[in-house]
C-alpha cells in the first residue's frame, strides 16, 4: 500500500511534518485569487488539511471532496477537532464526475491529487463545469516554498521518518500533459504557475 492508498499514514504525515505547508498554500491561494466568501470545493481533499487552513483565513463554506471513504472519515475527524464542522462538509466524490450541479463553486482548490486522476481532460471539464460563471480554480501540487520543501525532505530523511519517506511516492505532474488536458477541456483563461510554490494551474471561468 503506498502513501496515496493508506489514509492513516497520510493523515499522520499531513498533520505532522507537512502541517506548515497548508497555511502558506492557503494564503497564496487567497492572495492570488482573492475569493474569501461563497462556496469552495477542495478536490482530493485527503485529511482536509488545506480545507481547514482555508476555512481559518476566509469565510468560505468548503466541501472537502475525496474519492475514498477512509479519507473522508479522516477528514471528518480533523474537521471536528478543528471545530469547523459548520464550515467544512466532507463529500465522497470522484473528480471525473463530481457530485455537484453546474455553477456551484466560487472557488475550486486541489493540492497533490492530479497525479492520481485517470483522465485529466474529463477532470478539468468537471472542475470548469462546477465553477460559477465568475469562479476560479487553483489546482496543482507543491509545498508552498523551496525552503519548506527542503526542510520536509530533510525531515523525511531522518531515521525516525524513514518508513514515511518510503511510503511517500507521489508521482510528479507532467507539465505538457497538464497543459494539453486543460486546453482539450476547452479552458482558455488560465495561467500556469511553476515556481517555488509548486506547479499550479490558475483558472478563471470568465473572460476578463
Ligand atoms: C496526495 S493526497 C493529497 C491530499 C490533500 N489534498 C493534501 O494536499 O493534503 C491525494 C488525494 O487525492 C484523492 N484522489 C485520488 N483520485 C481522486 C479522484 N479521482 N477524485 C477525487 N479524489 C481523488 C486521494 O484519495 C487522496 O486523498
Amino acid at each position: 500500500m503506498n502513501m496515496e492508498t493508506d489514509p492513516f499514514k497520510m493523515d499522520a504525515l499531513y498533520k505532522g511534518a507537512f502541517a506548515p505547508i497548508y497555511p502558506l498554500i492557503a494564503s497564496q491561494i487567497t492572495y492570488k485569487i482573492g475569493v474569501k466568501e461563497g462556496i469552495c470545493i477542495d478536490v482530493g481533499a485527503g485529511p482536509a488539511s488545506l480545507s481547514i487552513a482555508m476555512a481559518k483565513i476566509t469565510n468560505l463554506k468548503i466541501y472537502a471532496m475525496d474519492v475514498k471513504e477512509e479519507m473522508c472519515k479522516a477528514a471528518e475527524r480533523n474537521i471536528t477537532q478543528a471545530e469547523l464542522s459548520e464550515r467544512i462538509i466532507t463529500v465522497r466524490g470522484d473528480v471525473h464526475h463530481m457530485p455537484f450541479p453546474d455553477n456551484t463553486a466560487d472557488l475550486v482548490i486541489s493540492r497533490g491529487s492530479i497525479p492520481f486522476w485517470k483522465d485529466l481532460k474529463t477532470a478539468f471539464k468537471e472542475i470548469f463545469r462546477v465553477l460559477k460563471p465568475d469562479g476560479a480554480a487553483y489546482v496543482g501540487g507543491g509545498f508552498g516554498s523551496h525552503l519548506l520543501k527542503e526542510k520536509l525532505k530533510k525531515g523525511l530523511n531522518n531515521e525516525k521518518n524513514k518508513s514515511m519517506e518510503n511510503n511517500f511516492k507521489i508521482p510528479k505532474i507532467d507539465i505538457d500533459k497538464l497543459v494539453k488536458a486543460v486546453n482539450k477541456a476547452g479552458i482558455n483563461n488560465y495561467i500556469l504557475i511553476n515556481d517555488d510554490s509548486g506547479l499550479w494551474v490558475l483558472i478563471k471561468k470568465s473572460i476578463d
